[in-house]
């Protein structure tokens, strides 16, 4: 037997349904698991208002979490793999997992263990989880595996699907776009993880220092929205830190800013990004040779091949 973390926030249930999913066939088969649920201080709101959504941009950005309650992870609690489960705000890790990281207790936590990721947002994961394999990496953990759910709809349409959702907490289908969100059938094909990380567990998987979870789809990549990650989380940097100088997240001198950093944020998404997805396109004969090399590196460590789900599917 194993003992197992689980690190989970979700505000709609939906990183928490994905979670459930893994956690239900480790704890089947004997493991030891102890989930432990993220608690702000101060509540973030469900649903977001325009101001709340804006406003914890600059800090999202900048990493700078607001406190989390005491965590119910007894003192002397020693684990053998650590999931830590998180959300993408403004392609970074959500708040609450960065304020988790940030903290003393979660540094001795990760201190040598195991770890694997496992994400559910839009589609924008990519810079996300370079900055939590630096967070990881700082606090001593090392990065096993990697595993990523993300909205199936086409990019433009979740560009309205997923901030009705956030803004209005309305994720039905719409104007004939799909649901917003991961969909159900994906939230229960992530039972495969658990299965693939219970067999591995068994077999002292954990100690080897390669992946477990290869050959299960964990983490595929388009490697066109990578480019215009990048190209966002750079604008993003320098917004951030104007925001930031007009004052503290919730004060009234930063409406001003905030205003102006809105008009930006919806010009962006309905100009430049079709418009880099369109060039990506008619340009994509010449790029491909270099998108399929982005897109291996990108999916690492476990990768999106499938050579492994016949094994683990129920
Ligand atoms: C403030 C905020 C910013 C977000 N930014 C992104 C983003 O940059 N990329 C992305 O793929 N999803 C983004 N999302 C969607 C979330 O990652 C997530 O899918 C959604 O909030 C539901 O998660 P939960 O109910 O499990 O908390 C954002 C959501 C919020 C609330």
């Amino acid at each position: 037997m194993k003992n197992v973390l689980v690190v989970n926030y979700s505000q709609t249930g939906q990183l928490a349904d994905v979670t459930a999913q893994v956690i239900a066939p480790l704890a089947a088969a004997g493991h030891k698991v102890h989930l432990e649920t993220l608690v702000p201080e101060t509540p973030f709101p469900w649903p977001w208002s325009l101001v709340d959504f804006v406003d914890v941009f600059a800090e999202s950005v900048q990493l700078d979490a607001p406190p989390l309650k005491p965590l119910s992870i007894p003192a002397d609690a020693e684990f053998d793999l650590v999931i830590l489960t998180y959300q993408v705000w403004y392609l970074s890790p959500a708040l609450p997992i960065v304020a988790f990281l940030n903290s003393a207790r979660a540094k001795h936590l990760l201190k040598g263990k195991p770890v694997v990721t496992l994400v559910a947002c839009r589609n924008m994961w990519l810079t996300a989880q370079q900055t939590m394999q630096r967070l990881i990496a700082e606090a001593g953990g090392e990065l096993r595996d990697h595993i990523a759910f993300t909205d199936n709809a086409h990019a433009l349409a979740t560009l309205i699907t997923t901030p009705r959702w956030v803004l209005t907490g309305k994720r039905d289908s719409f104007l004939g776009l799909p649901p917003a969100g991961v969909s159900r059938e994906d939230v229960r094909g992530a039972r495969r993880f658990g299965c693939a990380l219970a067999d591995a567990l068994d077999h002292d998987g954990e100690k080897t220092g390669k992946p477990m979870l290869t050959g299960l789809r964990a983490a595929p990549v388009n490697p066109r929205l990578a480019m215009s990650e990048k190209a966002g989380h750079r604008a993003f940097r320098v917004w951030s830190k104007i925001i930031r100088s007009f004052g503290k997240r919730g004060q009234w001198r930063r409406r001003p800013i905030l205003a102006v950093f809105t008009i930006y944020l919806i010009a962006m998404v309905f100009t430049v990004v079709p418009l880099s997805l369109l060039l990506q396109w008619l340009l994509s004969p010449l790029l491909k040779p270099r998108l399929a090399r982005l897109r291996a590196e990108l999916e690492l460590p476990s990768g999106a091949q499938e050579f492994n789900l016949n094994k683990y599917e129920q």
